[in-house]
């Protein structure tokens, strides 16, 4: 038996974890959080001294892959619906939300060793009951069938704002430029890399949230996914 998957990628702070959660909420389906794999296994190479601070300094591609293979990543639901990621035991929810993990985690995210010893991990989330797979790649290369496709954007600019406020909301001091200058280094890597790029599939529902708040998103996308279903 199959179940149905909905693929939901864009770039970070477009809005798709607030969405992704709602859906898979309303739905009663899984969640798989893909970026959250990719940061585990940027941190996990920084810690084990894979992935130098520097920028251009050449990764050791073989051995990320291996440390990722090896990685025991569980996707854990808690009461209030969110999903907590244990890894090796430990739960790293709090550890891997920052914005230099995320720079790790797109570094790793370029390498095809990687890439490809995560996949198997994350199609098999599909297999016990419908999915909202969240990432860069599920409806182009995770999920190419899946049964809605949504890719959802916004300007830079917009998603600088957004993380600003966040920030500024967890009592946090924010630098917008500093930020908005990480997410456009994160979204060229990303866009531009040799496998997977970050892209909408051919057959996606292109949503700019640019000018929309969360639950103008949430409105069009559960309706787009109901003419689907
Ligand atoms: O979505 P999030 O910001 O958590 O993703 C962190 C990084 O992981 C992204 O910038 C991207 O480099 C990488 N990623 C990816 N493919 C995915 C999900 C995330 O390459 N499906």
């Amino acid at each position: 038996m199959s179940f149905p998957v909905i693929t939901i990628d864009g770039p970070s702070g477009a809005g798709k974890g607030t969405l992704c959660l709602k859906l898979a909420q309303a739905l009663n389906y899984h969640l798989l959080d893909s970026g959250a794999l990719y940061r585990i296994v940027g941190l996990k190479a920084f810690e084990a001294g894979l992935l130098a601070d520097q920028e251009l300094t050449a990764v050791d591609e073989d051995n990320i892959a291996k440390l990722t293979a090896q990685l025991d990543i569980q996707f854990l639901p808690r009461d209030s619906g969110e999903v907590d990621i244990v890894v090796d035991g430990t739960s790293v929810a709090g550890e891997i939300r920052n914005e230099t993990v995320g720079g790790y985690a797109s570094r790793v995210a370029v390498l095809p060793k990687v890439r490809s010893a995560l996949l198997e991990l994350q199609q098999n989330m599909a297999n016990n009951s419908g999915l909202i797979a969240d990432g860069r790649d599920m409806g182009t290369v995770v999920f190419p069938n899946a049964d809605a496709k949504v890719y959802l954007t916004a300007s830079a600019e917009a998603r600088a704002d957004r993380r600003v406020e966040q920030l500024k909301q967890a009592g946090q001091s924010a630098d917008y430029e500093a930020i908005l200058s990480s997410i456009k280094q994160r979204d060229e890597r990303d866009e531009n890399r040799s496998v997977a790029p970050s892209k909408p599939a051919e057959d996606a529902l292109l949503l700019d949230s640019s000018q929309l708040d969360a639950e103008e998103v949430y409105r069009t996308i559960k309706k787009f996914c109901q003419t689907k279903g």
